[in-house]
């Protein structure tokens, strides 16, 4: 049974990984996705900045490449920030793949220290089942 502090190690060992020469503001996310495993990931950035990539972006890769389709909880961790909350762009990403009452952890180095929604973070998202 993965517990909320589970994702918390995860994010932060992500962190460790982050490549964010650039910002020098390392953040590491982990997925509890419905397969029960926890895919993890940390932001990678490029010299032509736009072209970074945010910690659960790459998390998101990870599950949905590791056969995870739906994301049940995520934990976000930033050494440098206490509670470092998901940017609009990864709340637009989250989303797509949880339910509105998913819970995301959002950390400091003690642990998780505040438990938000993806609905609470992204209030009328963009939804329709008539596209494509
Ligand atoms: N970053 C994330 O990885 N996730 C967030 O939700 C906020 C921002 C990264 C992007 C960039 O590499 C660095 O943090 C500074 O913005």
């Amino acid at each position: 049974m993965t517990k909320p502090a589970d994702l918390f190690e995860a994010a932060r060992a992500a962190s460790a990984r982050s490549y964010s020469p650039y910002s020098k503001f390392p953040v590491g996310a982990a997925i509890l996705a419905d397969d029960g495993a926890v895919y993890a990931g940390a932001n990678v950035e490029n010299l032509a900045y736009p072209e970074g990539i945010c910690a659960e972006g790459v998390a998101i890769g990870h599950m949905v490449m590791g056969g995870g389709r739906r994301i049940r909880a995520v934990a976000v961790y930033a050494p440098r920030l206490a509670l470092c909350t998901p940017c609009g762009g990864c709340r637009q990403k989250l989303a797509e793949f949880s339910a509105a009452d998913a819970e995301v952890y959002l950390c400091d180095d003690a642990g998780v220290r505040e438990t938000v929604t993806v609905g609470a973070l992204l209030p009328h998202a963009f939804f329709t089942e008539d596209i494509g």
